[in-house]
C-alpha cells in the first residue's frame, strides 16, 4: 500500500493527516478529515443508487419509511467506504524504534548538548543542576557514568574522578574542555574491577540506557561494599500550570504527549528501583528548575536538546519557530529533576 505524501511536511507522516494508532484514526474522522474526501463520493454514489433503485418510487409517491431507510443506506455505504480508504490509505507503521542506535546518533551529532542545557538552568536559590547533583560526593574514586561532556568534572576538581562515554564526540567536547581522565566505554560492560569505586555519579542517563538492569548490576558490581550512586534523572512536571501550559505548547507543536523515555520507571520512581536492586535510598528529593526562553537561539537549544525520535524535521522546525515567537527575556521553562542518593550495604 503507498501512503500518499502529506501536504503539510512533505513527508509520509504527519499528526493532521496520518495515522498510526486507532485512537488517532477516530481523530482524523472527528475533526473531518474523512467527511471532506467522503461526503462528495457519497453524495454522488448516493444519489445515483437512489434514483436507480428507489427513485420510481419516490416519483410516484408510494415511498414508506422503508424507501428512506433504503436511500439513507444508499449513502451511508459509500460514504463508509471511502472513508475507510482514505483511512487505510493513511495509516502508517509504527517505526521500530533501535532505541540504542537513535541515542547513539543523538550524542554523535549534537555532543555536549545536555550540559548545554542544563548549565543554562537554575532553580530558585542560583544552585543549578550539577552543582546540587554533586554535593554529596567526596574524594572518590568517583566513576561519572555515561558522563557525556563531563560537566561534574570542574565541580569535582581535586576528587579521584573518571569519566565513562559510549559517544567519541560527547568525550571529545570534555577532552577539549580539559577535562578527565575518560574512558570510551559502554556502560552495559564498564572496563573498571570489581570494587573499585567509591561513588557512582549518574546524570541524566539513568532514563536512557539499556538494557537498565544490565547497567545497574555493572554499576553494583564496580562499587565497593558501602558505595553509593548518585544519580540526576528528569521528574514529572509540577502543579504549575504556567510551566504546563509552556509545556504543551511544546509538545503540541511536535505533535508529541510525552518524550519516549525507554525507561520511564527510573525517573520518579528511580528509589523504588534502585531498593529493588539492593540498595538503601539515603534520600530521593525533587527540585524544579527553569530555563530561560528569552530568544529564538535558546528556544532551538530547548528542542535540540529533546529526544525525539521518529518526529520529523519538518515538525521540529515548526516547533522551534512557535518556541521562539513565544521567547522572551524573563520566560522560562520548568525542568523539574530528581535528586536520588542511594548506598549498598556494607557486606
Ligand atoms: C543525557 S546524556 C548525559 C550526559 C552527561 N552525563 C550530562 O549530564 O551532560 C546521556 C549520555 O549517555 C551516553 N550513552 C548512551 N548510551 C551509552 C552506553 N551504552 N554506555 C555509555 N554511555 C552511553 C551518551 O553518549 C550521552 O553522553
Amino acid at each position: 500500500m503507498t501512503v500518499e505524501t502529506c501536504q503539510h511536511t512533505g513527508g509520509q507522516s504527519c499528526a493532521r493527516c496520518s495515522w498510526v494508532r486507532p485512537r488517532d484514526a477516530v481523530l482524523l474522522v472527528v475533526r473531518g478529515r474523512t467527511a471532506r474526501k467522503s461526503l462528495p463520493v457519497a453524495a454522488v454514489v448516493g444519489t445515483v443508487l437512489s434514483l436507480v433503485n428507489q427513485g420510481s418510487v419516490i416519483a410516484g409517491g408510494a415511498a414508506t419509511l422503508g424507501t428512506w431507510v433504503r436511500v439513507a443506506v444508499n449513502y451511508l455505504v459509500p460514504l463508509l467506504v471511502a472513508s475507510i480508504g482514505y483511512l487505510s490509505g493513511r495509516r502508517v507503521r509504527a517505526p521500530a524504534l533501535d532505541w540504542p542506535r537513535y541515542l547513539a546518533g543523538y550524542h554523535r551529532d549534537r555532543p555536549g548538548i545536555t550540559e548545554r542545557l542544563l548549565t543554562r538552568a537554575a532553580a530558585g536559590r542560583g544552585t543549578g543542576p550539577y552543582p546540587w547533583l554533586v554535593e554529596p560526593l567526596r574524594d572518590g574514586p568517583i566513576l561519572d557514568l555515561a558522563c557525556g561532556s563531563a560537566p561534574t568534572r570542574p565541580l569535582l576538581r581535586t576528587a579521584r574522578w573518571i569519566g565513562i562515554d559510549a559517544s567519541a564526540n560527547e568525550l571529545a567536547v570534555a577532552a577539549v574542555a580539559g577535562r578527565g581522565p575518560l574512558v570510551r566505554g559502554d556502560a552495559g560492560a564498564l572496563p573498571v574491577a570489581d570494587g573499585a569505586i567509591d561513588s557512582v555519579c549518574a546524570a541524566m542517563c539513568l532514563q536512557v540506557l539499556t538494557p537498565l538492569d544490565l547497567v545497574l548490576a555493572e554499576v553494583r558490581r564496580v562499587l565497593r561494599p558501602g558505595g553509593m550512586v548518585v544519580a540526576l534523572v528528569p521528574s514529572r512536571p509540577g502543579l504549575d500550570p504556567l510551566g504546563i501550559l509552556g509545556w504543551v505548547r511544546v509538545m503540541r507543536a511536535l505533535g508529541i504527549r510525552s518524550q519516549p523515555w525507554p525507561n520511564p520507571h527510573a525517573r520518579d520512581g528511580l528509589a523504588r528501583l534502585l531498593r529493588s536492586h539492593g540498595y538503601v535510598v539515603d534520600s530521593d528529593q525533587r527540585r524544579v528548575f527553569h530555563v530561560e526562553i528569552a530568544d529564538p537561539a535558546e528556544a532551538a537549544l530547548l528542542i535540540d536538546g529533546l529526544y525525539l525520535p521518529g518526529v520529523d524535521a519538518g515538525r521540529v522546525d515548526q516547533a522551534k519557530h512557535v518556541l521562539a515567537s513565544w521567547a522572551r527575556p524573563g520566560r522560562r521553562l520548568p525542568l523539574p529533576l530528581r535528586r536520588v542518593v542511594a548506598r549498598l550495604p556494607d557486606r
